[in-house]
């Protein structure tokens, strides 16, 4: 009996040495939030963003309360945001983190915690720039 190789090493590795655990303070204007839960298992993710003045993504950090898959791939998902304009990061697919990481299709609502995460992540940033511009404004 062979028993169905369920991870791959990327994941073991993720898993074993998750990248870019943390937390930045959700009350920074630079930062972004996206806190998203799976409805399947009751896992929940944390993926926070730090933003540039030119909407570039300089910094990412995760905390997930969940599955092996789900830590693998918001590690994934924050490794692939570093460095990238916002725009650029809403088109990360989940699809694209399980084939990375060669999920197995049980695990790809895990994945989709991540996708969730990094897109909750972008809009929270952008409701608080756009909260900051429109409302009380300052003299500049
Ligand atoms: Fe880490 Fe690709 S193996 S992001
Ligand atoms: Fe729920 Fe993986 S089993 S996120």
């Amino acid at each position: 009996l062979t028993l169905p190789r369920l991870y791959h090493e990327r994941v073991v590795d993720h898993y074993d040495n998750p990248r870019n655990v943390g937390s930045f303070d959700k009350n920074d204007p630079s930062v972004g939030t996206g806190l998203v839960g799976a409805p399947a298992c009751g896992d929940v993710m944390k993926l926070q963003i730090k933003v540039g003045d030119d909407g570039k993504i300089t910094d990412a950090v995760f905390k997930t309360f969940g599955c092996g898959s789900a830590i693998a791939s918001s590690s994934v998902a924050t490794e692939w945001v570093k460095g990238k304009q916002m725009e650029e990061v809403l088109t990360i697919k989940n699809t694209e983190i399980a084939k990375h990481l060669s999920l197995p299709p049980v695990k790809l609502h895990c994945s989709m915690l991540a996708e969730d995460a990094i897109k909750a992540a972008v809009k929270d940033y952008q409701t608080k720039l756009a909260k900051s511009s429109n409302g009380s404004s300052e003299a500049s």
